[in-house]
Protein backbone atom coordinates (compact mmCIF):
# COMPACT_ATOMS: atom_id res chain seq x y z
CA UNK A 1 0.00 0.00 0.00
CA UNK A 2 1.25 3.11 -0.56
CA UNK A 3 0.57 6.87 0.52
CA UNK A 4 1.03 9.74 -0.67
CA UNK A 5 1.34 13.10 1.84
CA UNK A 6 0.45 17.05 0.81
CA UNK A 7 2.20 19.81 3.08
CA UNK A 8 2.55 23.41 2.56
CA UNK A 9 4.79 23.97 5.76
CA UNK A 10 6.45 22.85 8.97
CA UNK A 11 4.96 19.40 8.09
CA UNK A 12 5.23 17.78 11.59
CA UNK A 13 2.06 15.52 11.00
CA UNK A 14 3.49 14.67 7.83
CA UNK A 15 6.66 13.92 9.93
CA UNK A 16 4.70 12.27 12.97
CA UNK A 17 3.30 10.04 10.31
CA UNK A 18 6.50 9.03 8.82
CA UNK A 19 7.81 8.07 12.27
CA UNK A 20 5.34 5.82 13.37
CA UNK A 21 5.19 4.27 9.79
CA UNK A 22 8.51 3.63 10.36
CA UNK A 23 8.24 2.62 14.12
CA UNK A 24 5.58 0.42 13.58
CA UNK A 25 6.69 -1.09 10.46
CA UNK A 26 3.18 -0.01 8.39
CA UNK A 27 2.77 -2.63 5.03
CA UNK A 28 2.94 0.75 3.34
CA UNK A 29 5.42 2.87 2.06
CA UNK A 30 5.20 7.23 2.23
CA UNK A 31 5.64 7.08 -1.71
CA UNK A 32 5.96 10.87 -2.08
CA UNK A 33 5.17 14.27 -0.11
CA UNK A 34 4.33 17.12 -2.08
CA UNK A 35 4.24 20.84 -1.33
CA UNK A 36 2.12 23.65 -3.04
CA UNK A 37 5.35 25.83 -1.62
CA UNK A 38 8.59 25.32 -2.47
CA UNK A 39 9.87 26.77 0.94
CA UNK A 40 7.49 24.33 3.04
CA UNK A 41 10.44 23.34 5.74
CA UNK A 42 9.22 19.79 6.06
CA UNK A 43 9.98 18.66 2.45
CA UNK A 44 13.50 18.64 3.69
CA UNK A 45 12.57 16.19 6.79
CA UNK A 46 10.74 13.88 3.74
CA UNK A 47 14.33 14.18 1.98
CA UNK A 48 16.51 13.09 4.67
CA UNK A 49 14.48 9.88 5.17
CA UNK A 50 14.59 9.26 1.25
CA UNK A 51 11.09 9.80 0.48
CA UNK A 52 10.45 11.38 -2.85
CA UNK A 53 9.19 15.24 -2.63
CA UNK A 54 8.14 17.43 -5.16
CA UNK A 55 6.40 20.80 -5.15
CA UNK A 56 3.77 22.28 -7.53
CA UNK A 57 3.76 25.86 -7.09
CA UNK A 58 0.37 27.09 -5.97
CA UNK A 59 1.30 30.42 -7.34
CA UNK A 60 2.17 29.49 -11.17
CA UNK A 61 -1.23 28.77 -12.10
CA UNK A 62 -4.24 31.08 -12.39
CA UNK A 63 -7.07 29.08 -11.61
CA UNK A 64 -7.93 26.98 -9.13
CA UNK A 65 -8.80 24.30 -12.03
CA UNK A 66 -5.49 24.32 -13.01
CA UNK A 67 -3.61 23.83 -10.40
CA UNK A 68 -5.42 20.91 -9.00
CA UNK A 69 -5.48 19.15 -12.39
CA UNK A 70 -1.20 19.52 -12.39
CA UNK A 71 -1.30 18.01 -8.40
CA UNK A 72 -3.97 15.19 -9.57
CA UNK A 73 -1.33 14.34 -12.58
CA UNK A 74 1.67 14.03 -10.15
CA UNK A 75 -0.15 12.47 -7.52
CA UNK A 76 -1.30 9.89 -9.71
CA UNK A 77 1.83 9.20 -10.74
CA UNK A 78 2.28 7.52 -7.06
CA UNK A 79 -0.78 5.40 -7.68
CA UNK A 80 -1.37 6.33 -3.70
CA UNK A 81 -4.40 4.32 -1.80
CA UNK A 82 -4.50 7.09 0.35
CA UNK A 83 -4.02 10.82 -0.10
CA UNK A 84 -3.29 12.48 3.92
CA UNK A 85 -3.61 16.19 3.91
CA UNK A 86 -1.64 17.38 6.46
CA UNK A 87 -1.42 21.22 7.25
CA UNK A 88 -2.36 21.61 3.28
CA UNK A 89 -3.66 25.08 3.10
CA UNK A 90 -5.35 24.93 -0.08
CA UNK A 91 -9.20 24.92 -0.85
CA UNK A 92 -9.82 21.89 -3.27
CA UNK A 93 -11.82 22.04 -6.31
CA UNK A 94 -15.00 19.50 -6.24
CA UNK A 95 -13.54 17.29 -8.97
CA UNK A 96 -10.67 16.94 -7.22
CA UNK A 97 -11.88 16.33 -4.00
CA UNK A 98 -14.48 13.54 -5.68
CA UNK A 99 -11.73 11.86 -7.41
CA UNK A 100 -10.24 10.89 -3.89
CA UNK A 101 -13.24 10.54 -2.34
CA UNK A 102 -12.85 8.12 0.73
CA UNK A 103 -9.35 7.73 0.27
CA UNK A 104 -8.20 11.20 1.12
CA UNK A 105 -7.75 12.44 4.81
CA UNK A 106 -7.34 15.99 6.48
CA UNK A 107 -6.26 17.22 9.82
CA UNK A 108 -8.45 20.21 11.35
CA UNK A 109 -7.54 21.73 14.48
CA UNK A 110 -10.71 22.41 16.18
CA UNK A 111 -13.40 19.86 17.33
CA UNK A 112 -15.41 19.73 14.07
CA UNK A 113 -18.23 21.26 13.21
CA UNK A 114 -17.38 23.82 15.58
CA UNK A 115 -14.89 26.47 14.13
CA UNK A 116 -13.90 25.57 10.67
CA UNK A 117 -12.05 27.84 8.03
CA UNK A 118 -8.84 29.72 9.47
CA UNK A 119 -7.22 30.82 12.75
CA UNK A 120 -9.09 28.19 14.68
CA UNK A 121 -7.80 28.90 18.41
CA UNK A 122 -8.27 32.10 18.14
CA UNK A 123 -12.10 31.26 17.24
CA UNK A 124 -11.87 28.77 20.25
CA UNK A 125 -10.21 31.33 22.64
CA UNK A 126 -13.30 33.72 21.10
CA UNK A 127 -16.25 31.78 21.79
CA UNK A 128 -15.01 31.00 25.55
CA UNK A 129 -15.00 27.06 25.05
CA UNK A 130 -13.59 24.80 28.06
CA UNK A 131 -13.12 22.30 25.42
CA UNK A 132 -11.04 22.60 22.10
CA UNK A 133 -8.94 20.08 20.00
CA UNK A 134 -8.39 18.14 16.47
CA UNK A 135 -10.60 16.46 14.00
CA UNK A 136 -9.36 13.64 11.05
CA UNK A 137 -11.99 13.19 8.45
CA UNK A 138 -12.53 12.12 5.34
CA UNK A 139 -12.23 15.12 2.94
CA UNK A 140 -15.85 15.75 0.55
CA UNK A 141 -16.10 19.15 -1.08
CA UNK A 142 -17.57 20.89 1.79
CA UNK A 143 -14.76 22.12 3.19
CA UNK A 144 -14.24 21.05 6.82
CA UNK A 145 -17.14 19.09 6.98
CA UNK A 146 -16.44 16.02 5.79
CA UNK A 147 -17.39 12.47 7.81
CA UNK A 148 -15.20 12.49 11.20
CA UNK A 149 -12.94 9.54 11.95
CA UNK A 150 -11.71 10.63 15.26
CA UNK A 151 -11.10 13.73 17.58
CA UNK A 152 -8.84 14.97 20.75
CA UNK A 153 -9.91 17.05 23.02
CA UNK A 154 -7.90 19.47 25.34
CA UNK A 155 -8.54 21.66 28.19
CA UNK A 156 -8.33 25.37 27.16
CA UNK A 157 -6.78 27.20 30.14
CA UNK A 158 -7.98 30.38 31.74
CA UNK A 159 -4.99 32.62 30.57
CA UNK A 160 -4.56 30.39 27.19
CA UNK A 161 -3.11 32.09 24.16
CA UNK A 162 -3.23 31.48 21.29
CA UNK A 163 0.07 29.96 20.59
CA UNK A 164 -0.01 27.87 23.73
CA UNK A 165 -3.39 26.26 22.64
CA UNK A 166 -2.13 25.38 19.41
CA UNK A 167 0.69 23.50 20.65
CA UNK A 168 -1.16 21.53 23.12
CA UNK A 169 -4.25 20.83 20.37
CA UNK A 170 -0.70 20.13 17.90
CA UNK A 171 0.66 17.38 20.79
CA UNK A 172 -2.89 15.25 19.90
CA UNK A 173 -2.76 15.91 16.49
CA UNK A 174 0.79 14.10 16.04
CA UNK A 175 -1.18 11.35 18.08
CA UNK A 176 -4.60 10.77 16.54
CA UNK A 177 -3.42 11.47 12.78
CA UNK A 178 -0.96 8.76 12.85
CA UNK A 179 -3.47 6.37 14.16
CA UNK A 180 -6.22 7.35 11.62
CA UNK A 181 -4.04 6.61 8.56
CA UNK A 182 -3.08 3.57 9.65
CA UNK A 183 -6.17 2.03 10.03
CA UNK A 184 -6.77 3.21 7.03
CA UNK A 185 -3.76 1.14 6.05
CA UNK A 186 -4.63 -1.95 8.30
CA UNK A 187 -8.19 -1.78 5.85
CA UNK A 188 -10.34 -0.81 9.01
CA UNK A 189 -11.08 2.43 8.31
CA UNK A 190 -13.54 3.23 5.60
CA UNK A 191 -16.10 5.53 4.25
CA UNK A 192 -19.51 4.21 3.25
CA UNK A 193 -21.87 7.08 1.99
CA UNK A 194 -21.40 9.43 4.09
CA UNK A 195 -21.00 7.18 7.08
CA UNK A 196 -17.39 6.29 8.98
CA UNK A 197 -17.04 1.98 9.15
CA UNK A 198 -14.40 1.62 11.60
CA UNK A 199 -13.82 -2.20 12.23
CA UNK A 200 -12.47 -3.79 15.46
CA UNK A 201 -8.90 -4.65 15.33
CA UNK A 202 -8.58 -8.30 14.26
C1 LIG B 1 -1.92 21.79 11.99
O1 LIG B 1 -2.42 22.38 13.15
C2 LIG B 1 -3.04 21.31 11.12
O2 LIG B 1 -4.10 20.77 11.83
C3 LIG B 1 -3.45 22.60 10.47
O3 LIG B 1 -2.25 23.27 10.19
C4 LIG B 1 -1.26 22.83 11.10
C5 LIG B 1 -0.17 22.23 10.27
O4 LIG B 1 0.94 21.87 11.03
N1 LIG B 1 -4.31 22.41 9.34
P1 LIG B 1 2.07 20.94 10.41
O5 LIG B 1 2.44 21.52 9.04
O6 LIG B 1 1.54 19.54 10.29
O7 LIG B 1 3.21 21.05 11.36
Amino acid sequence: RSIVILISGRGSNMEAIVRAAQAEQWPAKIAAVISNRADASGLAFAAQRGIPTAVIPSRDYSTREQFDSALRDKIDTFAPDLVVLAGFMRILTAPFVEHYQGRMLNIHPSLLPSFPGLATHRQALAAGVKLHGATVHFVTPDLDHGPIVAQAAVPVQEEDSEEALAERVLEQEHVIYPRAVRWFIDGRLRLDGHRVRLATAS
